[in-house]
């Protein structure tokens, strides 16, 4: 367990005040306006949140807060916001239903490729048979095809660690040409 892992477990054994969700609705809007209020993102470079477990929500906002996950626009959102605020938010997250798919299928040769590379990489071992992940482990099925390339490449160039940088590790043997087909891969997957 890493400091991060126990310091959200003790956040999230806090129990909620009936007050932490009434003072995040006043900021709720303010999600709804970048992430959508059905959890599906219409907005460049901005995830859906749809799907996400509220254990990796929340290790995410603390981390935007605390300046270990970089995002000007979410350190900026999270700067004031109490423990109870990002609990509530993370509750909220958890109740959104998961993404829909695009309307357009996926190109074929691409899905082909993707499909591949997903085994061969072995994202199935960490983010579930579906890829909804679930606990600290986030849901990327059906998430924003710009956005996981954004998050991939962030991974790369190490931008991003993420906890225990198991990313960092799984992205370093792939070239840009293959992140992108992996990222129209997770995307496009079909609803079952
Ligand atoms: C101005 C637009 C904007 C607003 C407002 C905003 N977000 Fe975000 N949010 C983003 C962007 C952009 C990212 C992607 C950051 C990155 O590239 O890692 C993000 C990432 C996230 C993530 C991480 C998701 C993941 O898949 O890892 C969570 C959780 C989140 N936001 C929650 C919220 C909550 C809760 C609010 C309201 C309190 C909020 N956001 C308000 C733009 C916004
Ligand atoms: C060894 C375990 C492991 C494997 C294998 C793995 N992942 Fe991950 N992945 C993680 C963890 C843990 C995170 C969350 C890291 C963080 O907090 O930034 C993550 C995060 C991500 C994210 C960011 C999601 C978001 O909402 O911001 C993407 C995209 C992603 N993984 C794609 C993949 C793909 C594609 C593969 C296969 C090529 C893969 N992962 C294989 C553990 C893994």
């Amino acid at each position: 367990m890493t400091i991060r892992t126990i310091l959200t477990a003790a956040l999230l054994a806090v129990p909620q005040l009936a007050s932490a969700q009434e003072g995040f609705e006043e900021l709720r809007d303010q999600c709804i306006a970048c992430h959508g209020e059905t959890g599906q993102s219409e907005t460049e470079e901005t995830p859906s949140l749809g799907g996400l477990d509220d254990y990796y929500a929340l290790i995410s906002l603390v981390g935007f807060r605390e300046g270990r996950r970089p995002s000007d626009i979410m350190a900026d959102i999270t700067a004031d916001m109490s423990n109870n605020d990002l609990r509530a938010a993370a509750a909220w997250i958890q109740g959104l239903p998961d993404p829909e798919p695009p309307e357009a299928p996926g190109d074929p040769a691409i899905m082909e490729r993707g499909a591949a590379l997903a085994r061969d990489h072995h994202c199935v071992q960490c983010h579930g048979a579906e890829l909804r992940g679930g606990h600290q482990m986030p849901s990327i099925r059906n998430q924003r095809e710009d956005y996981l390339l954004k998050a991939l490449r962030d991974y790369k160039a190490e931008r991003r660690l993420g906890d225990r940088a198991a990313m960092v590790e799984v992205v370093q043997e792939l070239g840009e040409a293959e992140l992108a087909d992996l990222a129209h891969y997770v995307a496009h997957l079909p609803a079952e």
